[in-house]
């Protein structure tokens, strides 16, 4: 059956409130962990300088035309992803796929991220009551250590994680998602450029943007360039219709273009940004770098039991990682719930607890650090198949729908509303029509391990 018959139509669907509102959402849902802990040893590690400018030609020649792929996908249709592939291809199952594929990603992302942002809070409530004062880097480890292999600490914290989730987005589209996003936005902008401000005092600051910037030339190789596109597509939450369903609520008259930019612009902003104001707190602390987790939860709280005013500084630090890490996890709750209400006419509230639920559930595997599944814990399959198979696949869909099957009128006037474009138009529907796709193709041959690493 056709979704778009079955659902209950645009007037009872939620719409933001202003058009600022849908950016801080969208630029919410971007920004994440990915920028805080992934971004600035990716850089360190790919390349430097020369990762930094490919990082940002893959944003410029993918990354951007995918956003407005998407935002225009949903805000055509005025409906979730599944509803909206099917009413936009004249109810074709194979798109309908593609819909329930986002779904899926947007489950098991979520299980998972929830787990990582269980730590976060334990680390807030370390940072607040002084545990993580007269931290050694010995001790470090082993405080994470403890906290990574303790099920029953995860799984707690896990569960305080998703229900200031479930909380959020029960409030719907204005009274939840965009309040919270129109809060916590620029809340983390605020504390952000406070921590940047206070790094560039640090007598670490040159060694540290040096570690990050510098460029590499000899770390420079073909999968430098793959690595910097699948980082791009995660931190701009691409390629499982989280934006599909954020541009559903967005009215008729406003610009995509220009909200993409800003969207986009932002999320690239604090990605730099954490990686300027991270290394130079590590350097001045005398540490060695360390990568992904490693680098937020045992190298920074070491580095702010050492560097003076540590202790409110590490508060600040992790609470902008929670205001990061919720904000994601409401669009990919969002997605979710989203289809679930457009499909089966289900109440938000019923939905959304529901769903929370079941996350929470998958979700307790994963706080399970023994649980190995041959290679691989149970988290670190969610993580691969997710991000290095569902989501590539997705965005090549939707950049190939938008380039290939969607009404070309209608994807012009999408992309032309709110001012006339037609140059610009011309480009984009280039790149969406051949380059994504075969860009995307490439990085998913890599991340499958078709294509080596080096
Ligand atoms: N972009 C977020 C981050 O950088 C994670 C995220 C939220 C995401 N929603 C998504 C990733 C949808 C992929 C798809 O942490």
């Amino acid at each position: 059956m056709v979704g778009i018959q079955k659902d209950s139509g645009t007037a009872a669907r939620g719409q933001w409130g202003s058009r600022l509102g849908f950016i801080f959402a969208a630029a919410g849902s971007a920004v994440g962990l990915g920028n805080i802990w992934k971004f600035p040893y990716a850089t360190a590690e790919g390349g430097g300088g020369w990762f930094v400018l490919i990082y940002i030609a893959c944003i410029a020649v993918v990354g951007l035309p995918v956003m407005m792929s998407e935002i225009i996908i949903g805000r055509e249709a005025q409906r979730s992803p599944v509803p909206a592939f099917e009413g936009l291809s004249g109810g074709k199952t194979m798109w309908s796929l593609v819909g329930w594929m986002g779904v899926v990603a947007g489950f098991m992302i979520l299980s998972y991220y929830s787990i990582v942002a269980g730590w976060v809070l334990d680390y807030i409530k370390e940072a607040v009551t002084g545990g993580l004062s007269d931290l050694t880097s010995a001790g470090s480890e082993a405080m994470f250590g403890d906290l990574f292999q303790n099920f029953g600490r995860n799984v707690l914290w896990h569960a305080l994680f998703m229900a200031a989730t479930v909380g959020i987005v029960l409030g719907g589209v204005q009274k939840g998602i965009e309040r919270g996003a129109t809060i916590m936005m620029p809340a983390l902008f605020v504390m952000l450029i406070g921590l940047m401000i206070y790094a560039t005092t640090l007598d670490g600051f040159g060694a540290g943007m040096e570690f990050v910037f510098e460029p590499k030339g000899d770390k420079l190789e073909p999968g430098s360039v793959l690595k910097a596109l699948g980082q791009a597509f995660f931190s701009l939450s691409l390629g499982m219709g989280a934006l599909i369903t954020y541009g559903s609520y967005l009215s008729k008259k406003d610009d995509i273009v220009f909200a993409s930019a800003a969207i986009t612009g932002m999320d690239l902003f604090v990605a730099l940004m954490a990686a300027m104001i991270m290394f130079p707190i590590v350097f001045s602390a005398g540490l060695p770098p360390a990568g992904d987790a490693g680098l937020a939860f045992i190298t920074m709280p070491v580095a702010f039991a050492t560097i003076p005013g540590g202790t409110i500084l590490a508060v600040v630090f992790f609470v902008l990682l929670l205001f990061a890490a919720l904000t994601s996890a409401i669009s990919l709750l969002e997605v979710v719930v989203a289809t679930i209400i457009d499909k089966f006419g289900w109440t938000r509230k019923r939905t959304t607890l529901v769903v929370g639920a079941i996350i929470f559930a998958v979700g307790v595997p994963s706080g399970k650090s023994d649980l190995m599944i041959g290679s691989k814990s149970f988290f670190g399959w969610m993580e691969m198949i997710s991000s290095n198979i569902l989501l590539p696949l997705g965005g090549m869909a939707i950049a190939l729908f938008v380039g290939w099957v969607m009404p070309q009128s209608k994807v012009y006037e999408n992309f032309n509303a709110g001012r006339e474009r037609a140059f610009a138009y011309r480009g984009w529907l280039f790149l969406v029509r051949f380059v994504v796709p075969v860009a995307i193709l490439l990085v998913f041959l890599h991340a499958v391990g078709i294509i080596p690493n080096d």
